[in-house]
């Protein structure tokens, strides 16, 4: 005789579940890191200073607009801040990390949530994340300009060098380029909406293209974190330097 087995799901509102595991342990880390970076991002956001120091530049500052406030009075990120901020709030990966650390919507898998009818993202404000293929062209944008900047960075007084903070800037951009690469919109672009490679136009180019980001997607989440956590390394090296608290060590 078939045995009766518990519901997975809490029907008791929220927090209730069958999980005999520490479920709750996973959304501790993204409450801490998405938290830090977001009040950190806002903070740098808005000081307007300390982004720049020879050939460095803080990505948060990147593309740098009207620094001498000829017709923009306030920071020059606020400017630009809407681009990679649409891109990470939309992105797929942190969708489900914010959904289930800051709105408990579920906190984790057959865990019960705070409501009992489910609309998706169907409505507003939420059914504007379906925009993110139109932030992943513009972070394509922001990333021609970053490796500008760490392209950049190889150059003191207009001779060829090498300092930390360029070691830094490159790093981020590889890591910035490495997840965009990876994002579920370029998948699907690429080649992940076919059904048949060789019936489609530019099949062949389609699949290998497709085979990269696959390999690349399957790594999107590390990425992402990994590409969160440098970027907010890379600015706070750049506000470092700038503001004189430390020396760029130059490496040759
Ligand atoms: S899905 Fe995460 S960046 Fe596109």
């Amino acid at each position: 005789m078939a045995e009766a087995q518990a519901p997975l799901t809490g029907v008791g509102g929220l927090g209730s579940t069958a999980r005999r595991d520490f479920w709750w342990a996973e959304i501790i880390p993204v409450i801490i890191l998405l938290g830090g970076f977001g009040l950190y991002a806002t903070w740098r956001a808005f000081e307007g200073k300390f982004f720049e120091w020879g050939p460095y530049l803080s990505p948060f500052y990147s593309p740098l607009i009207d620094p001498h406030h000829h017709w923009w009075p306030w920071s020059p990120a606020i400017l630009i801040l809407g681009g990679p901020l649409g891109f990470r709030a939309t992105c797929y990966y942190y969708r489900k990390a914010y959904y289930r650390a800051f709105f408990l919507d579920p906190p984790a898998c057959a865990v019960g949530e705070p409501r009992h009818s489910y609309r998706g993202e169907t409505r507003f404000p939420f059914i504007l994340q379906n925009a993110h293929r139109y932030f992943l062209y513009l972070s394509v944008l922001f990333l021609v300009f970053l490796w500008r900047d760490a392209i950049r960075a190889f150059f003191f007084d207009g001779k060829l060098g090498a300092g930390v903070g360029t070691v830094v800037m490159l790093v981020n951009v590889v890591l910035l380029t490495t997840y965009t690469l990876s994002c579920h919109s370029l998948r699907h672009l690429a080649g992940g909406k076919l059904d048949c490679f060789s019936c489609a136009t530019f099949g062949k180019p389609r699949y290998t293209a497709w085979r990269w980001i696959t390999t690349l997607n399957e790594r999107h989440m590390l990425l992402a974190w990994a590409s969160l956590i440098f970027v907010g390394l890379t600015d706070f090296y750049v506000r470092l330097v700038a503001s004189g608290a430390i020396r760029d060590v130059r490496l040759f």
